[in-house]
């Protein structure tokens, strides 16, 4: 039986306030911390990680944007070529004949009861292809179908918009991603990664210390018709999930680009006063993304920057807000997501929406 809300006004504010213990719990007995290294049970069965050529990474909202970064931790840490893709697509249009060779589906999901993750496994595994999948409720429809499975711990979910489970879910993908990582190339950095996982933890927690900003900045948001959010990269997938969080519990139009398209269209959108909200990651993009909200600030748009980076140069953005160290810049993701989960919840509270049931959407999908 779900808990109940305690303290908390709605089940959504508990949740994000649960995202260190989810963490943890992720991590719980599937790293060897004294060997340095991930426990041995993730690894896949039979011809284990070796000779694997390439990976689909599916699922469909939020954990479809786990699945955006999780491609991008499986390129940057265990160097083979891996694409996200919505699970619909996955099985509208599966490999062909060959190509799926090698392969491996990792499919993500919080109920593990999404029809359209379902299809894409039993797509998958028509084809050959084994299943990977990541799932937060055990013995779910997806668990028992799939060939290896990652359980995330974040625990029982009640509120519609995930939460807590897409941090668990990016937790977990980190964990694949190690584990499916070998040989002397990039050993240190993964060692780097692992000793940034050790401290996430209290990162994420930390990243809640946020929270009383969030709700002063909801009350600038709260009456606007549009927000637009901005990054590069990862940073932009990240964003993604910060827009659908504003879209489900807030109501409120948010739209989600690559910063770097900014000037290729939706530049003709910013007017005085337009408000948008920009993540940054990534030290060496810092000074990239810096002009593009220059451009956007200079016809008028109110900058808001949430980065850990020290000094960073973003003279163009209205306010600041500082992240906690990540441990290691690809893990910053992680402390991205509970502070705009946070926004999110305070502008909903302001705009009067049904947060933890919002209209017109279910906990998990399991029609098509
Ligand atoms: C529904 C929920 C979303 C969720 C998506 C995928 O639309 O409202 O919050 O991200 O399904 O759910 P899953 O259980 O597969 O992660």
């Amino acid at each position: 039986a779900a808990a109940g809300k305690g303290e908390f006004a709605h089940f959504m504010l508990k949740e994000i306030h649960e995202a260190p213990r989810a963490v943890a719990r992720t991590l719980e007995g599937h790293v060897d911390w004294s060997r340095g290294r991930v426990a041995e049970g993730l690894l896949l069965p039979g011809g284990q990680r070796r000779g694997l050529r390439r990976l689909w990474l599916a699922g469909m909202g939020t954990a479809y944007h786990a699945c955006l970064l999780g491609a991008w931790w499986v390129e940057q840490i265990a160097g083979i070529p891996a694409r996200a893709v919505l699970a619909s697509d996955f099985r509208d249009d599966p490999p062909r004949e060959g190509e799926g060779e090698r392969g491996l589906l990792v499919a993500v999901s919080q109920s593990g009861e999404t029809a359209d993750t379902l299809e894409a496994a039993r797509a998958a595994q028509a084809r050959g292809i084994p299943v990977y999948a990541l799932c937060n409720v055990p013995g779910s429809t997806l668990a028992r179908l799939a060939d290896r499975v990652l359980m995330t711990r974040a625990g029982t979910e009640v509120a519609v918009a995930a939460t807590k489970s897409y941090v668990a879910q990016m937790v977990g993908l980190l964990l694949l991603a190690l584990a499916l990582a070998e040989g002397e190339e990039g050993r240190v950095r993964r060692s780097q990664v692992l000793d940034g996982l050790a401290s996430s933890v209290e990162a994420v927690s930390r990243s809640l210390a946020l929270e009383p900003a969030m709700a002063d900045l909801s009350r600038r948001l709260v009456r606007e018709r549009a927000v637009y959010l901005v990054g590069r990269g990862p940073d932009h997938a990240a964003t993604l999930e910060a827009a659908l969080k504003l879209k489900e519990v807030a109501y409120l139009h948010a739209e989600a680009m690559a910063a770097a398209e900014l000037k290729h269209g939706s530049l003709a959108l910013i007017e005085e006063g337009t408000a948008l909200l920009a993540l940054s990651g990534r030290a060496h993009l810092a000074a990239r993304l810096a002009s593009n909200l220059r451009e956007a600030a200079s016809r008028g748009a109110d900058v808001f920057v949430w980065t850990h980076l020290d000094g960073a140069p973003f003279q163009a953005a209205r306010r600041t807000y500082r992240l906690p160290d990540p441990g290691h810049e690809l893990l910053a993701p992680l402390v991205q997501a509970p502070p705009l989960q946070l926004l999110a919840y305070y502008v909903g509270l302001g705009r009067g929406t049904e947060i933890d049931r919002p209209r017109n959407l279910a906990k998990s999908v399991t029609v098509e």
